[in-house]
């Protein structure tokens, strides 16, 4: 088998949430570049459009549905518009995140829960839900959710989303284990700074000095995170579960004093 054979994933059924911008966007061209019919789920209707537009004009496959990750309903509904369109998924991307800044001690019930029901909640409802169809329809499958560094180290200000994301990271470990032997893969890609719109603001301003605290000397593009994903999701990665891989320059293994 060559190289590229084992990237291939024609044949395979993506759903990547959080499709609307930023790494979700490159994830879901991405699969679909490699031969995957990807469902792009996301609020912003109209993006998830434009990309469907993009995807289908290079060739590609796509639906896209609008849903609030938080959703039950949203959630059964954009995974029965998937098998409608193209059958089982295969792979599920649980990228759909938000941020937050502010001292933990000022922190609102309100956005403790918004952060933690997006960036963790969802992610075990999802993958869940990818669990079980996979399992009825006889497939084997992958799951990555994407964590971050801020699940693995802490910095000030980001409580509720360190939490969030250091909690993905074990939801990984704890799926991956229960679901190795029925053949459903579970993974994780721990990013470090990459700009997009999350923080396109922040990193291009106030934060620009941060990019001294990289060893490589630079903030990650979305495209930074193409192997690692590719890796994961395809045949490349078939021995891989509960892993969870570090994408971030360097960042996490430098010391800051
Ligand atoms: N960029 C980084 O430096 C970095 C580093 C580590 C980890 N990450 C993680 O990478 C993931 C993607 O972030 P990004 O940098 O690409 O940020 P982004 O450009 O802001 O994208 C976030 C995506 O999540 C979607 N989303 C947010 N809340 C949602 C909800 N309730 N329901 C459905 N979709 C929702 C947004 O779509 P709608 O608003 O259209 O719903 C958007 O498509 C996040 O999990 C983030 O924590 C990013």
């Amino acid at each position: 088998m060559t190289a590229a054979q084992l990237f291939d994933l024609s044949g395979q059924v993506a759903l990547v949430t959080g499709a609307s911008s930023g790494l979700g966007a490159r994830f879901a061209e991405v699969l679909a570049e490699n031969g995957a019919a990807v469902v792009l789920v996301a609020r912003r209707a109209d993006r998830l459009g434009a990309l469907k537009t993009r995807i289908d004009k290079s060739g590609g496959r796509a639906v896209a549905v609008e849903a609030d990750v938080r959703d039950h309903a949203a959630m059964l509904r954009a995974f029965d518009a998937a098998e409608r369109a193209f059958g089982a998924v295969t792979i599920l991307v649980n990228n759909a995140g938000v941020a937050h800044s502010g001292r933990a001690i000022e922190l609102s019930e309100e956005e403790w829960r918004r952060v933690l029901s997006t960036n963790l909640d969802a992610v075990f409802y999802w993958a869940q839900e990818a669990a079980r169809r996979m399992l009825a329809a006889g497939k084997h499958g992958a799951i990555v959710n994407i964590a971050s560094v801020l699940g693995l180290n802490v910095d000030k200000g980001v409580a509720a989303y360190a939490t969030a994301k250091a909690g993905v990271i074990q939801l990984t470990k704890a799926l991956a284990l229960e679901l190795a032997f029925k053949g459903i893969r579970v993974n994780a890609i721990a990013p470090g700074w990459i700009i997009t719109d999350i923080n396109r603001d922040y990193l291009t301003g106030d934060g620009a000095a941060m990019k001294r605290q990289i060893p490589m000397g630079r903030f990650g593009g979305d495209s930074d995170l193409d192997g690692p994903l590719l890796l994961l999701v395809s045949d490349a990665g078939r021995y891989m579960t509960g892993a969870t891989i570090v994408a971030d320059g360097g960042q996490l293994v430098a010391l800051r004093v």
